[in-house]
């Protein structure tokens, strides 16, 4: 039986160890600096077994994960280098930035170490094992990185390793990963921290401001509320094209400021414009709320009863839903409701009847 290490046991790495001890037959051990973190994993069969030297299960795996903190994970790959292994072993990480683990694992002098980098994109804003999820990354994009010494063999068993997790693999160069997801993750979080940042100096002003942010600031700003620790690092690991995006962003505001200053309402209306169509035409997310289903969007008003108006409409169509939430309700205004389906046929079914009725109802949000 193949020994898998898992090294870092918190959100991520727990999620995937809970999947793969699910899904897989090999011993799995756990490896993390945190003694209450084993402790944890071994009470709720998370892992086989736990050790807090990751040079000992090192010694003993056929494949290790790093998902430890990004800095963290490529000082272990390092650590591994210098290590006398005595088997070859398939090396993983989960870091949310590829360029430093892959320049660590494209200068590894060990002949035994074969690194096929790893990024399932799919996450929570709560951190440790305690948020852990099996199925966390059903329907996410994993990205592997592989070097170039890697072969299909490699990456096969890794996929094979993983396929569990019900995830769609793609294969990226590290700075082609790091460049998009600088692009719809790392600057997304950092207008999120700045746009609070902003509202934060407005108080000192206004001290009502902060019942004024309402649906469309609490959502635009929702991942600010992510691990700080964790972003951190991201930010510094991908520095070079945070630099970039930044001065990118700082002209296109410049610009926006200058059409203003000008009174170029025209341009304006078609800079919005060209920002609605781009974003009404992405393609519909897969993972809703819950992953793996299909959802729905109805504009309802807060008036009594409205809730279960839409309600009694589904279930007199035959329908079942699997996920119900309210996404944005405020007084005296329009709110959204997000009704999960098991099957597309119900939520285009469902679309129909709620439209026949007057709702407008929308597959994407
Ligand atoms: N959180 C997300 O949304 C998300 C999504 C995809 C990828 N990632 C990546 O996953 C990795 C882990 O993030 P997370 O959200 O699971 O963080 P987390 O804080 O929940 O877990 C990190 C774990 O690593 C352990 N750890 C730290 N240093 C260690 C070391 N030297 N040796 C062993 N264990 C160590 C910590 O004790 C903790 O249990 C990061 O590289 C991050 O970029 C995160």
């Amino acid at each position: 039986m193949e020994t898998v290490v898992i090294a870092g046991l918190g959100l991520i790495g727990g999620s995937l160890a809970r999947n793969i001890h699910m899904h897989q037959d090999v011993h799995l051990i756990g490896v993390d600096q945190r003694e209450s973190t084993l402790e944890y994993a071994l009470q709720h069969h998370i892992i086989d077994e736990a050790m807090t030297s990751f040079q000992e299960a090192a010694s003993k795996a056929d494949i290790i994960l790093l998902a430890a903190p990004v800095s963290k994970s490529v000082e272990l790959l390092l650590q591994l280098d210098s290590m006398d292994l005595q088997k070859d072993v398939l090396v993983t990480d989960v870091s949310s930035v590829k360029g430093p683990i892959f320049q660590q694992a494209a200068a590894m002098r060990s002949g035994k170490i074969t690194f096929v980098g790893g990024h399932p994109m799919a996450g929570s804003h709560k951190q440790g094992i305690e948020a852990s999820k099996a199925h966390l990354f059903e329907n996410a994009i994993y990205v592997m990185t592989p070097v170039q010494q890697a072969t299909d063999v490699h990456i096969d068993r890794l996929k094979q390793l993983l396929s569990g997790t019900k995830s769609t693999f793609i294969t990226l160069t590290a700075d082609e990963h790091d460049e998009m997801t600088g692009v719809v993750s790392h600057f997304p979080h950092l207008i999120a921290s700045a746009l609070v940042q902003q509202a934060k100096k407005w108080e000192a002003k206004h001290s009502f401001l902060p019942k004024l942010a309402a649906g469309g600031f609490r959502d635009i700003t929702r991942i600010a509320s992510s691990n700080p620790g964790m972003w951190q690092d991201i930010f510094f690991q991908n520095k070079e094209k945070m630099a970039v995006l930044l001065d990118d962003w700082i002209e296109e505001m410049q610009t926006f400021r200058s059409l203003l200053a000008e009174d170029k309402s025209e341009e304006i209306h078609t800079y919005l414009t060209d920002a609605k169509n781009y974003r009404d035409g992405l393609e519909p997310r897969k993972k809703g709320a819950i992953p793996g289903y299909y959802d729905l969007y109805v504009d309802i008003t807060d008036q009594p009863g409205a809730l279960q108006k839409v309600l009694a409409i589904i279930a007199d169509a035959g329908l079942s839903i699997v996920n119900i939430q309210i996404l944005e309700l405020r007084e005296g205004l329009t709110g959204v409701l997000r009704l999960s389906f098991a099957e597309q046929k119900m939520q285009l079914k469902a679309k129909g009847v709620l439209e026949v009725f007057g709702y407008e109802v929308k597959i994407q949000d």
